[in-house]
């Protein structure tokens, strides 16, 4: 603070606040830094975002866009505002209770935002919510449950009690989230949240070139010039190995470049200093000779004959091949009754999670010599990126500490690290805490993306609609790094036929580089763009024999005893058909409504589309094991050390559910320790959908483990009833009684006195040269439906109902597998519509689009519980099946609206507005009639 400044004085929450500070900072900095108040949360620091939402004298405000200065003598109020003396009120009680707040980023601002209607409108209508809402992005709900818990809030609804479900009446539950409070009041502590105030700050150096060498030059000038800035990091600063990536073969990204940038955005050096002279240098004044080369974009340009390899090794660009081969496709093809072909494109698409990436990093002395870093950050994969790190800091594993902080939505892009090399290398070299947060630009420049794909696929029927062949190629523009390429390489031949039985099948994939950013993992790993393939396909062959579409897929629908064209039986849980009866009558209704409709006339033509999927749980063919231990200690404390990171989705609560009712003690007896690699064994990443399966089983695993050890502690049977009474375990057992006093039994390292463990790894086996094995343990399948409105002028689509039917086994809690499903609905809305992220042109939110509280219509959702012999209680997983089937039957929505079939998405309306013109359809006349027909773009 500087004398110098002026005085600046208004009102936080109902507190008088002065402070010197630069009248033209930022609110939002100002409240997270000075005043510590880091319930703001900033997501883009250009009001695109809304997550720091405030209210100023009632009325809502992006915290970033508003000066300091012009709060001087007025009411400002924060999410910290809301709850009083320790109690939630009505709204925040209503976010909590219906699931309305996943990650939590966003919920701070949504607060504040749906505070300020209801101050002026006690009674609002969900358009009205809509409206109020609309400034704010949410990349994790899908908006339902924040429209319900406001419209509750506002009926009064919200006072109902909290769901506190018995022991043994966990799993089922819509039990609150178990961490959920500080999601609402802003305690919530996200990866900026963290550092210490004495952490030196860094910021990267990127190259604003897609494919250059260059050179650094002297930096003493620079540091000369800059007293602050302490240290430049460059590639030969990396301690250990400057490079990283997902397998041990591919670690290709260097955490600096080396002389070469493959993309745009690509880290060459890295300042470190105090924060005001890091945001005061410009990148030009770094001294970087560059030499630009024409930048290989795009998969055509990577495989063309004479392209520029662009690593060692890989003379042809391709970075990995998958296939699965079983039958004679060409037989089959000849002996087919109908066949339908196409071409499909997908764009990359940004994770956009309101969080960007932000941690700290610091040295901490060590015995023998042996000091440790310790990282703070958001993280999806805590374990992995400890081994990573270790090896870029040329440490022993055990040395590295990776605790996760909230983590503000992931989707994938979170597995892989991002600026934690950087800031750990700093804090190492400096023996300093080190802190950096990337800005939105650089977050969407330099961070992973969802593979681009181009797909050519063709599928085979007989006159009954049975389908008998399938060949399919894809491509994935996989950037320039491996990153997970080969993961969506070799899982989207094994999904290429969609949920259907087809007997004879050709899938290849290959994922290839290219200089654009690097594409990694990203909900569904290049299923969700198989699946815009197949799915097209089969309404065209059902068109081709004049069957109903949804009838087409029930004959063909893998089912249990099935075989999949890797040769797969599959032994149990397969629950399409019950997902596809569940739709059938709203499905006809929906038809018969949208015909109706479009007999009217105009230029609105409604239409209604239909699309499956089926998702691999896990790793392909891979080992996928995660480990679980729950404790109690002498005070009878019972502790859940669950390493499973919690990104939104929900799983600090779910392994809490499943444990609980594994032990037979009630769930709100549990305390729990989540991610930290010091505290918790190796759940593996969340990733592939695998932790309510994989994780989940482990967690009832050390639950009955747990549950054994007690039990033959008091001697009793297996149906004897567990309760924990302060530092008393009471067993009873029928007429018999027993007391454990835990202060008598031996401490652990710990600090517990019993501990439970589980570990499970599913089931699977490698696939064999023809791509042929058991790659998954258990299967997920959902059918999706689609209503949507074309105007058949403009080419714009809107969404009016998805109805959404999955398979998930067991619903461990239903409100959060609703979330799951509305937020992965959301998604998917956005990669059939809007989202396309073009390197270079649309870094910000709001170049890039994603679906707004105005764009996700009604979701009905349908569980079917089809249960699963391998996981917990029967669940499975839902985290990445939410979004794979909604694109295609939006697409098929479309096709049945005006005509036309959109093989390139997102189908902006430049696109559908072209495709109508190109298949004569761009009027109203034109496409009367169109429903249910057979034309084709
Ligand atoms: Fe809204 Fe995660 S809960 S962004």
């Amino acid at each position: 603070m500087s004398p110098r400044q002026p005085l600046l004085s208004f009102e936080v929450n109902g507190r008088p606040v002065s402070l010197r500070t630069q009248p033209l900072r930022r609110l939002a900095d100002v409240l997270r830094e000075e005043l510590g108040l880091i319930g703001t949360k900033v997501g883009c620091n250009a009001g695109d975002c809304g997550a720091c939402t405030v209210l100023v004298d009632g009325a809502q405000h992006c915290a970033c866009l508003v000066a300091v200065g012009q709060v001087a003598g007025r009411r400002v109020t924060t999410v910290e505002g809301l709850a009083r003396g320790g109690v939630l009120n009505r709204l925040q009680l209503a976010f909590h209770r219906h699931g309305a707040a996943q990650c939590g980023i966003c919920t701070p601002g949504m607060l504040m935002a749906a505070s300020e209607l209801l101050a002026r409108n006690a009674k609002p209508d969900e358009a009205a919510v809509r409206d109020a809402l609309g400034g704010v992005l949410c990349r994790c709900t899908g908006y339902r449950k924040i429209v319900e818990a406001v419209l509750a809030a506002a009926d009064g609804v919200a006072q109902e009690a909290d769901v506190t479900p018995a022991a043994g009446e966990a799993v089922g539950a819509r039990l609150a989230k178990t961490d959920g409070i500080a999601k609402l009041t802003g305690e919530e502590r996200y990866g900026d949240d963290v550092a210490p105030a004495d952490a030196l700050w860094l910021r990267a150096v990127r190259s604003p070139h897609g494919r250059a060498r260059f050179s650094i030059g002297p930096l003493e000038p620079l540091q000369r010039r800059y007293p602050g800035l302490l240290r430049v990091l460059t590639a030969e600063d990396i301690c250990g190995q400057n490079r990283f990536g997902i397998y041990p073969v591919n670690k290709d990204q260097p955490v600096l470049a080396e002389g070469v940038v493959r993309f745009r955005g690509e880290a060459v050096a890295a300042l470190v200093g105090d924060g005001a002279t890091i945001a005061q240098i410009a990148d030009e004044e770094v001294p970087i000779r560059w030499e630009p080369e024409a930048p290989v974009i795009g998969i055509e340009a990577a495989t063309a004959p004479g392209a520029p390899a662009l690593h060692a090794g890989h003379p042809d660009n391709v970075l990995v091949h998958g296939l699965v081969r079983r039958g004679d496709t060409a037989a089959a093809f000849a002996e087919a009754a109908a066949v339908a072909e196409g071409r499909f494109e997908t764009a990359f698409v940004e994770h956009a999670y309101i969080e960007p990436e932000a941690g700290y990093a610091r040295r901490l002395r060590g015995t023998g010599g042996k000091d440790r870093i310790e990282i703070h950050t958001c993280t999806q994969s805590p374990y992995m990126g400890r081994d990573e790190l270790a090896l870029v800091l040329g440490l022993e594993p055990g040395q590295v500490r990776i605790v996760p902080t909230a983590v503000g939505g992931g989707f994938g892009g979170k597995l892989d690290i991002s600026l934690q090399p950087l800031i750990a290398t700093a804090a190492w070299l400096l023996d300093r805490p080190v802190r950096g947060v990337y800005t939105r630009p650089e977050s969407m420049a330099a961070t992973t993306k969802r593979h681009p794909a181009t797909i050519t696929a063709r599928f085979a029927c007989d006159a009954h609609g049975r389908l008998s062949a399938a060949e399919f190629h894809g491509d994935f523009n996989t950037g320039a790094y491996a990153s997970w390429g080969p993961t969506v390489a070799n899982r989207v031949p094994v999904h290429a036929t969609g949920p259907y039985a087809v007997p004879a099948v050709k899938a290849t994939t290959r994922a290839i580089y290219t200089n654009e950013t690097p594409a990694g993992a990203f909900r569904g790993f290049g299923v969700p763009q198989a699946a815009i393939a197949h799915e097209a396909l089969m309404d065209e062959l059902a068109l081709h024999l004049a069957m109903d579409p949804l009838d087409f897929r029930r004959l063909n629908a893998l089912k249990t005893g099935s075989v999949t064209a890797t040769g797969q039986k599959l032994a149990a849980s397969a629950g399409l058909l019950a997902c596809l009866d569940a739709l059938a009558p709203k499905w006809r209704a929906a038809r018969a409504r949208a015909e109706a409709f479009n007999a009217s006339g105009g230029v609105r033509r409604r239409g209604v589309g239909i699309a499956c999927m089926w998702y691999g749980i896990g790793n392909t063919s891979l080992s996928n094991p995660s480990t679980m231990t729950v404790g109690i200690d002498r005070e009878g404390r019972l502790t859940l050390y669950n390493g499973a990171v919690d990104i939104g989705q929900g799983s600090n609560t779910i392994m809490v559910q499943i444990c609980a009712d594994a032990l037979g003690v009630a769930a709100g007896k549990f305390t729990l320790v989540a991610g930290d690699t010091d505290l918790t064994a190796d759940a593996g990443k969340t990733s592939a959908s695998r932790q309510t399966f994989v994780s989940g089983k482990a967690a009832q695993l050390a639950g009955e483990d747990l549950r054994r050890q007690i039990l033959r502690l008091a001697n009793v049977g297996p149906q004897a009833v567990i309760a924990l009474e302060g530092a008393t375990i009471v067993v009873s057992d029928g007429g018999v009684r027993r007391a454990i006093e835990l202060a008598k039994l031996p401490l652990r390292a710990n600090g517990d006195v019993l501990s439970g463990s589980g570990h499970f790894d599913p089931p699977t086996t490698p696939l064999d040269e023809n791509g042929q094995g058991a790659p998954y343990a258990s299967y997920a399948f959902a059918a999706q439906m689609a209503e949507a409105e074309v105007d058949v002028e403009l080419g714009t689509v809107k969404v009016l109902r998805i109805t959404a039917a999955h398979d998930v086994g067991r619903s461990i809690n239903p409100t959060q597998v609703e979330g799951q499903i509305h937020g992965g609905i959301a998604q998917g809305l956005g990669l059939a519509l809007m989202e396309e992220f073009i390197p270079g042109r649309n870094e910000n939110l709001h170049d890039y689009l994603i679906p707004t509280i105005g764009d996700v219509p009604p979701i009905e959702t349908i569980l079917i519980e089809d249960a699963e012999p391998l996981g917990p209680f029967g669940a499975k997983g839902i985290g990445e099946p939410a979004l794979i089937p909604t694109a295609p039957a939006i697409l098929g929505a479309i096709h049945h609206a005006s005509g036309v079939r959109i093989r390139r998405v997102p189908a902006t309306p430049d696109r559908v507005r072209a495709a109508l013109l190109a298949a004569g359809r761009g009027g109203a006349a034109d496409a009367a009639g169109s429903t249910g027909g057979t034309r084709h773009d």
